[in-house]
């Protein structure tokens, strides 16, 4: 889906949205505007991670592809999976003390990093309409498809609400969003954060601090360690749901740089590292291999067994907590921690 042009003014409705899908025009009327944000620091694109990541060993490639249109659909069907268990505590926890954070934050913007469809958001939103305190919203995502339907959803449910999304790489920096000179709740939720080892993420965190000011606040969510069965069952649930999320990564790569992974050659593994304190999620080869990338002018030979590392997805401790929010130029003014102690929502003030 290709965004052709929008308009939009604040709580004036029925804006056009001119979009193409498969060669088909389609018009929708909607009340938020999508503009795609240029990198502020070189950050990879695919074909150099590709090329720095997958034509040596060991492989890996950064998660951040997992998101195309697909893979932004699968990862909300994990999310109403049973054995993933993030989204509904987090849920919950955003459920229980919405309207306290809002209360203790009054933002006059809620911008949200890495939204996917804005779902957990609606508590927060619910809780603004409660309280008649009238933020506006932005979302930051890489996908578009997963911003668009946010966007949508957020627009039928919340007629006071001014939305706008930013399509682009939360880490190539925010000097190029629109600077938001009011107070903001920085969202940061799902332990998206975890996505990241720990040097990337304090860079991530410093960047954003440099970002805001010392009147606004940041809510993140941390997964936390707990019993390795739980986290091995969260990333291999039984309707292969995951597995299928880590093996349409290959149809990114056969999509944008025309190689010619064949994904039934290629098994889903995921398990927890406990002395890393991270689930480390691969894509293990079946068959010894040949893959090509037309795009890279290079093949690659994969020998049977071998892995691509996808993800890591790092757990945290009370502790990890606040030396990771500390290292970043954050101290934790609240943490809601769920009953069952599986996930806690942080709620941190920049130094
Ligand atoms: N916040 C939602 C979605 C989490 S999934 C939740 O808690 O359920 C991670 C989201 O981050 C996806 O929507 C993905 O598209 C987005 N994302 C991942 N890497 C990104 C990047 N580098 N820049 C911007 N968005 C990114
Ligand atoms: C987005 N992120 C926090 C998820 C996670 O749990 O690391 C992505 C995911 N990978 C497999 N399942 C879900």
């Amino acid at each position: 889906m290709r965004l052709i042009s929008k308009a939009h003014r604040s709580h004036e409705k029925s804006r056009t949205i001119v979009t193409t899908m498969d060669n088909v025009k389609t018009v929708l009327e909607q009340s938020f505007k999508c503009v795609r944000v240029p990198p502020a620091k070189h950050v990879p694109n695919l074909e150099e991670d590709a090329r720095n990541g997958l034509l040596s060993q060991p492989r890996s490639l950064p998660p951040k592809y997992f998101y195309d249109d697909h893979g932004s659909k699968l990862f909300e069907k994990i999310c109403q999976t049973s054995e993933y268990y993030p989204t509904r505590t987090e849920d919950l926890i955003l459920k229980q003390h919405a309207q306290d954070i809002i209360q203790s934050t009054l933002p006059s913007k809620i911008f949200e990093l890495g939204s996917g469809s804005s779902t957990k958001t609606r508590h927060l939103l619910d809780a603004c309409s409660e309280t008649a305190h009238f933020p506006s919203y932005t979302a930051f995502d890489i996908s578009e498809s997963a911003l668009l339907s946010g966007g949508t959803t957020l627009s039928t449910y919340y007629d006071w609400l001014e939305i706008d999304l930013l399509l682009g790489d939360y880490e190539a920096g925010f000097k190029n969003i629109p600077n938001y000179n009011e107070s903001k709740l920085v969202l940061f939720l799902g332990s998206t954060i975890g996505n990241f080892e720990k040097p990337h993420a304090i860079g991530f965190l410093s960047d954003l601090r440099a970002n805001m000011s010392a009147r606004d606040r940041l809510l993140v969510g941390f997964d936390r360690v707990k019993d390795r069965q739980i986290l091995n069952a969260a990333y291999n649930d039984k309707g292969g749901i995951t597995a299928a999320f880590n093996l349409n990564v290959l149809n990114v790569l056969n999509n944008q740089l025309g190689a010619n992974f064949d994904s039934n050659k290629f098994r889903h593994s995921a398990g927890y590292h406990m002395e890393k304190e991270q689930v480390e999620m691969h894509l293990i080869s079946i068959c010894a291999q040949q893959v090509k990338f037309d795009t890279l002018g290079t093949s690659i030979e994969i020998a049977s067994g071998e892995r691509i590392r996808t993800e890591i997805s790092r757990k945290f401790t009370a502790k990890s907590v606040v030396d990771l929010l500390g290292a970043g130029g954050f101290t934790v003014e609240r943490d809601f921690a769920s009953a069952n102690g599986y996930f806690s929502l942080v709620l941190a003030q920049p130094i």
